[in-house]
């Protein structure tokens, strides 16, 4: 088998990521878990804040850390996206519900199954998980893993694979 493709990019700031966050929401189409591992503070929530942005799914500013609430959903309005668009757009199938959550408060495993995940399942969506490393999460849909890594400072390493 070959190796998975392996992909490492540095940001230096949140808004460097945020703003790669949104570039690496083109190549997600739904149904897909989004699997985000890395230390606290290594930018889970800020690289989340662009993925959801970027699919249109919430200004970035009303994308907020799960870790209490452990869930939460985005409803993609239709492409505001841009006026060019418009022809592409109408074509296109309606935009995905993003899912956001953090698994770092869930202490067991029955505390993950009361997530509502499975309701989660029923439409294909995209699904963006903090601490994904916690729970294996069974789940036919495809999955792409970032790492994220404190690179000094402001610098982050995020790998994709
Ligand atoms: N290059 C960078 N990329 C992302 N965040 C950065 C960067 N440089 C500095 N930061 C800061 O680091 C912090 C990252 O916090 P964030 O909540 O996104 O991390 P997290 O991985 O979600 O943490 P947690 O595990 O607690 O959920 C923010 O305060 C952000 O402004
Ligand atoms: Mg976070």
């Amino acid at each position: 088998m070959p190796n998975p493709i392996m992909e490492e990019i540095i940001t230096h700031s949140a808004e460097e990521t945020t703003a790669w966050g949104r570039e690496f929401a083109k190549r997600l189409t739904a149904p897909m878990l989004v699997l985000l591992s890395g230390d606290l503070g290594s930018g889970k929530t800020t690289l989340t804040k662009g993925i959801v942005s970027g699919l249109g799914a919430a200004q970035e500013d009303e994308v907020t850390s799960p870790t209490f609430t452990l869930v939460h959903v985005y409803s993609a309005k239709s492409a505001v996206a841009s006026v060019n668009d418009t022809a592409a757009s109408a074509a296109q199938p309606a935009p995905p519900k993003v899912y956001h959550a953090d698994l770092y408060r869930i202490e067991s495993f029955h505390d993950f199954e009361t997530l509502g995940l499975e309701e989660m399942f029923d439409t294909p969506s995209i699904a963006i998980f903090e601490w994904s490393e916690r729970f294996p999460l069974k789940s036919p849909w495809p999955q792409i893993r970032l790492h994220l890594e404190h690179a000094g400072a402001d610098s982050r390493r995020i790998t994709i694979s």
